[in-house]
């Protein structure tokens, strides 16, 4: 797991632990058996405020916008706030470059819920987008700032900001570029890349919904044969018949149980097929 998902989880977990029992504004990540594991421990995620029951909230890893917590403070809840930090400081790059002037762009996907509390961040001036085309040519763009999801693909958003720079030059008078890419996410995907091109198979394990683990299949799978599991029984016999080397990787909330599982299944099924 990276620092910000294990740092999110020592926090949440220590809370239960001192409250009984603790709230989070959706999952603390984006993997179903990190979040079964925390309701056992005592902490439940709710899909808006107005399911939270306690007097404490926590914000999730991915973070929100000020207009979210303007309306904890409205509802008089407590904050435990367990933003990953990689993510805070994008928030900070968002609000700062607003503050400046400038129409900011977020390379990331608008339904994403990190990218939603960027666009927050912005107050207004932001626009969520995952190619130049998708960028509408704003009336007064003098000033244009763009900004990442954290965990996007560094090649991508290089390839995006050529897109952005290229067709906008015309119009805009100054360009800020910011890199909030999270390094954690880079250095995972160049070692899966790494290990796509010296297997035959590469098992990628987390959850179905998390955007980090899809982007490490993705990757690979222009390489070599890649399957996207989220625990051990998703791993199917046939994908082993006439293979030599396997490849294991795993998104950044994936939990080291689900890891173990895959892998002993994995084990087991390779003596099955020889
Ligand atoms: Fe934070 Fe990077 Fe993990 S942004 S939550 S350390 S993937």
């Amino acid at each position: 797991m990276c620092f910000g998902v294990r740092r999110a989880i020592k926090l949440v977990t220590e809370a239960a632990g001192e409250y009984g029992k603790i709230e989070t504004l959706g999952p603390v990540a984006h993997n179903e058996q990190l979040v079964e594991r925390l309701e056992k421990a005592g902490v439940r995620a709710v899909a808006d405020l107005g399911q939270a029951s306690g007097e404490a909230i926590a914000i999730p890893t991915h973070g929100v916008g000020p207009e979210v917590l303007s309306e904890i403070e409205a509802r008089k809840l407590q904050v435990l706030d367990i933003t990953c930090p990689i993510v805070k400081k994008a928030q900070r790059c968002a609000a700062r470059l607003a503050r400046a002037g400038f129409t900011v762009v977020i390379f990331g996907e608008a339904e994403h819920s990190e990218v939603k509390g960027l666009l927050g961040w912005t107050r207004g001036k932001g626009i969520a987008a995952m190619s130049a085309e998708e960028v509408a040519h704003p009336p007064a763009l003098s000033r244009l700032g763009i900004i990442s999801q954290t965990t996007q693909n560094r090649d991508s958003f290089v390839a995006f900001i050529n897109q952005l720079t290229t067709a906008f030059a015309p119009f805009v008078g100054e360009f800020r570029i910011i890199s909030t890419l999270c390094q954690a996410i880079q250095r995972r995907l160049e070692e899966a890349v790494r290990l796509a091109r010296r297997n035959q198979l590469l098992i990628v394990i987390g959850g179905h919904n998390s955007a980090n683990t899809r982007r490490l299949a993705e990757a690979c799978a222009s390489i070599t044969e890649t399957r996207l599991v989220a625990a051990a029984e998703e791993v199917d016999k046939s994908w082993l018949l006439g293979k030599r080397n396997i490849g294991v990787t795993a998104g950044a909330s994936t939990p080291g149980e689900a890891i173990d599982g895959v892998v002993a299944r994995l084990e087991s099924l390779a003596k099955l097929v020889g």
